[in-house]
Formats: C-alpha cells, sequence, structure tokens
C-alpha cells in the first residue's frame, strides 16, 4: 500500500489531494521538484521555501497543507548526507546566502598575513573569495555541487582563483599542518561536538587560526567553550544570547550564536 501511495504520489496523482503522504513520499516528491528545479542567474535570489510553497499551492495543495509540507521538508532533510545535498542544491539555484563575507572572519584577517586558507562547508564561496582577493590561497569543500558551481562562477567573474572540492566534513582530506587560516561558516559542525576542534587542531599549522561561527541550540558559557577547544588558544569567544544576534544567513531571524577565533598552540 505504502509502495502505491508513494508511485502515485510522485506521478502527481493523489499530490494534491491530502495530508496522508508518508515522508518518503514526500521526500521523493521534494528531490524530484529540485531536480528539475532552474537555478536563478547570477545576483538573483528567491526563498527556496517561497519557490517550493507557490509549486505545491499551484499544483492544487492548500496554502496550510503546503506549508506543513515545507516544515516537513525541514526536518526531514537532516536525515542524511544526501538530504542534506538535495536541499542545498535547491538552496543554491535559488541564491541562497548572504554575498558579504562574514563580520567575524573580516575582523580577524585585517591583522593577518596571507597563506594557506581553507573553507569548510564553504557554500556560494563568499568568504573564500573574500580571503582569495586578500591574496590567500584557498581551498573551499562543500557537499552541494551547484554550491561549487556558484562559487566557481563568481571566482572567474571577479578574476579570483579558488579550489573548490566536493567533499563532505567527514570525506575532505584535511591534512596535517596543513593551513595558515580555518573558517567555518554556519558550516554544520555542530558547537559542542568535541570532534570538530580535534580535527581543525590536527589540521591547521601551529600558530594556525579557526574562525568558527554557528547558531546552536545549546548555551556555552566561554569556560565550556575553552574546555571543549583543546590546545588552542581563544582569541575571541562568544556565546550570545538568543535575540541578540542575526544570522546572517537568515536575517529576517535571530539566533543564539557561537563565535569563536582561536590559535593552534
Ligand atoms: C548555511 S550554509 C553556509 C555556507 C557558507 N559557509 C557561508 O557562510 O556562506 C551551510 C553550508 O554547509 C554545507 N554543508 C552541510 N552539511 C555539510 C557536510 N556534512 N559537509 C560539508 N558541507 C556541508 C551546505 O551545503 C551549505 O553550503
Amino acid at each position: 500500500m505504502k509502495m502505491i501511495l508513494s508511485v502515485l504520489f510522485c506521478t502527481g496523482l493523489v499530490f494534491a489531494q491530502g495530508p496522508a503522504i508518508d515522508d518518503d513520499a514526500l521526500w521523493a516528491h521534494f528531490e524530484r521538484w529540485t531536480a528539475e528545479l532552474k537555478a536563478l542567474p547570477p545576483g538573483e535570489r528567491a526563498s527556496m521555501r517561497d519557490r517550493y510553497v507557490k509549486g505545491l499551492t499551484e499544483a492544487g495543495v492548500a496554502a496550510d497543507e503546503a506549508q506543513t509540507r515545507h516544515e516537513r521538508i525541514e526536518k526531514l532533510r537532516r536525515a542524511s548526507t544526501h538530504r542534506e545535498r538535495v536541499y542545498w542544491d535547491a538552496a543554491f539555484k535559488s541564491g541562497a546566502g548572504p554575498d558579504a563575507p562574514l563580520e567575524l572572519l573580516r575582523d580577524t584577517v585585517a591583522w593577518l598575513k596571507p597563506g594557506r586558507a581553507l573553507d569548510a562547508g564553504m557554500g556560494r564561496g563568499r568568504n573564500a573569495l573574500y580571503l582569495a582577493s586578500l591574496g590567500w590561497d584557498v581551498t573551499g569543500y562543500d557537499i552541494s555541487t551547484d554550491a561549487l558551481k556558484a562559487a566557481q562562477a563568481h571566482a572567474a567573474q571577479a578574476g579570483l582563483k579558488i579550489n573548490a572540492v566536493e567533499a563532505r566534513h567527514d570525506t575532505f582530506e584535511f591534512g596535517e599542518s596543513k593551513w595558515d587560516l580555518i573558517i567555518c561558516a554556519y558550516c554544520y559542525m555542530r558547537l559542542g561536538e568535541e570532534q570538530w576542534p580535534a580535527l581543525l587542531h590536527k589540521a591547521l599549522k601551529p600558530g594556525g587560526i579557526v574562525v568558527f561561527q554557528t547558531s546552536t541550540a545549546t548555551r556555552f558559557s566561554v569556560t565550556d567553550l575553552a574546555a571543549l577547544w583543546k590546545g588552542f588558544r581563544l582569541l575571541r569567544a562568544e556565546d550570545l544570547d538568543a535575540g541578540m544576534v542575526v544570522n546572517d544567513w537568515s536575517p529576517s531571524r535571530v539566533h543564539p550564536t557561537g563565535k569563536i577565533v582561536a590559535r593552534r598552540q
């Protein structure tokens, strides 16, 4: 029965009709929708959510149900890196994300000599391109093919060179003592998980700097952060209250945000 419903759903036959759509069928439809989604021209953007909800309502789904389905997609995408990649490809086809480099990065590199930099989960490359424009030798990786395409197109347009690699955090070859700077801006390394500081520590040259900013559901004191970031000297560590920080990725929302600038000892 489940399989029959999935097939009907994917062919659009029950798509408009009601809420009885299971997660697999909903995701399968979303994936098909993203594959057919047209990439906006460089510089143009639209909310991926609005595009998806509009597509659903035009297909006859009630507005409330369309919103609910989008909320379900937001949860379902977190189930695997494949799903994250499908999701982000669609987001980048819609021009997602800010163009300006992260303020914390700008403030930090103002006092650094250019060297070798890594942008983890670089998205459309706003930070990688900024670093390249300052003379850094930049590599960036991301799971999203469309993000990398957009980053390379921007680099070509600006006459800059970046090395763009398709990889995940758990497949990218970070190397050892290789980087003078690593930037992780909302890159889906969760604050509070010990594995990330450990991995970044190994990859950085001694004296190398990491700039890390992310939304966080949990509050961490600076003491907690110092304990987590073993082998680093924290140059800046901020855990700001909910409601105080505008996530520059979604400026309409405010989030508790963790900001760290740390030097490998
Ligand atoms: C909110 S965007 C931030 C992009 C970029 N750092 C910026 O600030 O503009 C999150 C990025 O992380 C990427 N991403 C998500 N999970 C990932 C993973 N497991 N490995 C690598 N990149 C990932 C997404 O494709 C997306 O480009």
